[in-house]
This record gives structure tokens, C-alpha cells and sequence, in this order.
């Protein structure tokens, strides 16, 4: 019998990609939760029905009526401390009380972590889910092989990597997926409360992902080895907002400590389809690493 699948954060990356799955099977009612539902005309189109939620703002439990499973994807809400946290604190709060079935939550790898600064909220997070005593799943994605993107441009063209992760690895795994693993969890049928590590099939040391980034882009790339301190300071030298850059340069301090070293086939154990690796997230962006067309 169709169950009824919310999904919040519907427009995010993340978000919109897992309510296409959703749809692509054919088998549930499919409900795209977003702040601006106009946003998302052609996923209604295709099925989906659309419900406003803010999770500032609004009656959430509303939102969540008539939901059998739902899947609380975390925001980005990082300009205040604590925001984000009392967003996925209504979240859990609106579900419960809507009485839903199974709520999944996208977490953080090693969210116990001392050290990577946005993992506080999320071990918060999955605090008040174990206390709402909702039957859940806690999805504990590691760092999304896309976040290179945004440093290895400017490593092509300078032709230095900085980095402060020393000989950590990172077990990246694709957006792509991590909404393959969701919608899987989502759409299934477990019911027992479950903690999963959602990481890629290999892990990268920094000087590995070099030799990658030359590799794609035909140009040299090296690798610089910085203080965690020289690493957030040259991103703020670049224009990143000091509190911004302090969170990504904590994600190298955590690497260095060895906190997302730890492949596993959890991808292919969920959805049956082996994780995509490193090679073909970044041969997608060559042209953005700068190789010739
Ligand atoms: N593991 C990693 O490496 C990594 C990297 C980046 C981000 N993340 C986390 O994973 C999440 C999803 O990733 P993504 O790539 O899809 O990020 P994204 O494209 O930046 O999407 C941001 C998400 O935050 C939601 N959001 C923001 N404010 C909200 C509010 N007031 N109420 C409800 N939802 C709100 C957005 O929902 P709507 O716009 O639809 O309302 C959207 O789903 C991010 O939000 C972040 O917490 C993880």
C-alpha cells in the first residue's frame, strides 16, 4: 500500500534530488516540503504535492500531517549559533506531534566530534530525536565529494593545494549519493531506530586528490601543508567571512585527526548500486578544474 514521504529542504541540492527518486519509483505519495514551494512547479508537475514549511516560522506539525515516514534534511542556517539547532529542534518537535511513523535525519560523520565546529549541532540534533523516542534513522553523511570543488579550482590555477589535513583521509561520497542512500532508508520499510555512516568506497589523503586534480586538469598541482590557524586565515585573505572560515578549516583538523577515514560499501549496501568515486565526481567538473575541452 503507498506510505506518504515528506521530504524537508526540497529545493536544497540534497533535497530536490531525493524527491526526484522518490517520484522515479513510482510507489508513494511524495510531499516536497520547502520555504518557497513555487520553486519546485516542476516537481509538482511530475507528482509531487508541494507544502510550505520554514522551520523559523509557521505551523510545522501541519506541515507533517498525514506523514507515514520523513526525511528532516539539516539546514544551512549558520549565521547565528544555535539557530540551526532550534530549526531541527521544531522539526523533531512538529513530526512528533503530527504523529508521524519514521523520521530520518541527515547528521554529520563523527557528529561526537570536538573538533570539526558544525558537529556540535548535529550531535544536539540526534540528542533530541533519541528523546522525542520517534522511530529514526540517523544518516551520517561524510563530507560530500562536491565540497572540492570549491578549493580545487584555485589550487589549479595557483598550482598549490593548502591544506591542514596532514595524512588524514577523507571517505568522500557524492551528493548524488547520499540521496541515493536517503531515499532508500526513506522509502524502505525499517521501523527500528538505526545509526548509519554514510561514507564513500575509498579514502583520499590531500596528496592523492593532487595528483587526481593534475591528473583531470593537466596542469601541476602540489600540496602545501599549513597550521589549521594559516588555513582559516588564508580563506578570510580570500573573502570568506572569518566564522565561515573557521568551520572549513576545522573540517582539515578533524581529517587530520581521522575522523572521515573510514570507507565502507555502505552505499551499495543500501541502494544495490556501488558508490561513485572521486575520479568521476571530479572528471564531471573538468572543465571547472580547468582542463582542455
Ligand atoms: N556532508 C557535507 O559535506 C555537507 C556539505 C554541505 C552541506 N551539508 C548539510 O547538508 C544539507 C543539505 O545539503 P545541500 O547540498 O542540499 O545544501 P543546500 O543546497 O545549501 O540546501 C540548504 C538546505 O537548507 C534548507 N533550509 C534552510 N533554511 C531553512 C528553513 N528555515 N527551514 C527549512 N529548511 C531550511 C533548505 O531548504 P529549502 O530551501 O527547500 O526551504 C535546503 O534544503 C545542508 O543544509 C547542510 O546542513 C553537508
Amino acid at each position: 500500500m503507498p506510505r506518504t514521504l515528506l521530504v524537508t529542504g526540497a529545493s536544497g541540492q540534497l533535497g530536490r534530488q531525493i524527491v526526484e527518486l522518490l517520484l522515479a519509483r513510482g510507489q508513494d505519495h511524495v510531499i516536497a516540503a520547502t520555504r518557497d514551494p513555487s520553486k519546485l512547479a516542476d516537481l509538482a508537475a511530475r507528482g509531487a504535492e508541494l507544502r510550505a514549511l520554514d522551520l523559523d516560522n509557521g505551523d510545522q506539525a501541519a506541515v507533517f500531517a498525514g506523514v507515514d515516514r520523513a526525511l528532516l534534511i539539516s539546514t544551512d542556517a549558520l549565521d547565528r549559533p544555535g539557530r540551526r539547532l532550534e530549526q531541527h529542534q521544531r522539526g523533531i518537535a512538529a513530526a512528533k506531534a503530527a504523529g508521524v511513523g519514521h523520521l530520518v535525519y541527515t547528521s554529520l560523520i563523527h557528529a561526537g566530534s570536538q573538533i570539526n565546529l558544525l558537529a556540535p549541532d548535529h550531535a544536539a540534533t540526534e540528542a533530541a530525536l533519541v528523546e522525542s523516542g520517534l522511530p529514526h534513522t540517523i544518516l551520517r553523511n561524510n563530507l560530500y565529494a562536491e565540497n572540492l570543488l570549491g578549493s580545487l579550482p584555485g589550487a589549479v590555477a595557483g598550482g598549490v593545494l593548502y591544506s591542514a589535513a596532514g595524512a588524514g583521509r577523507v571517505a568522500y561520497v557524492s551528493r548524488s549519493d547520499c540521496a541515493r542512500a536517503a531515499a532508500a532508508v526513506l522509502a524502505g520499510d525499517s521501523g527500528a531506530s538505526r545509526l548509519i555512516d554514510i561514507s564513500g568506497a575509498r579514502a583520499w589523503s590531500v596528496d592523492e586528490i593532487a595528483a587526481l586534480t593534475a591528473q583531470i586538469s593537466g596542469r601541476p598541482v602540489r600540496v602545501q601543508q599549513v597550521p589549521v590557524a594559516g588555513l582559516a586565515a588564508g580563506m578570510e585573505a580570500h573573502g570568506l567571512p572569518a566564522p565561515i572560515a573557521a568551520i572549513f578549516a576545522s573540517f582539515d583538523a578533524a581529517t587530520a585527526a581521522g575522523e572521515y577515514g573510514e570507507a565502507s560499501g555502505i552505499i551499495d549496501a543500501l541502494t544495490g548500486a556501488p558508490a561513485e568515486g572521486l575520479e568521476v565526481v571530479l572528471g564531471r567538473a573538468a572543465a571547472l578544474l580547468g582542463a582542455p575541452a
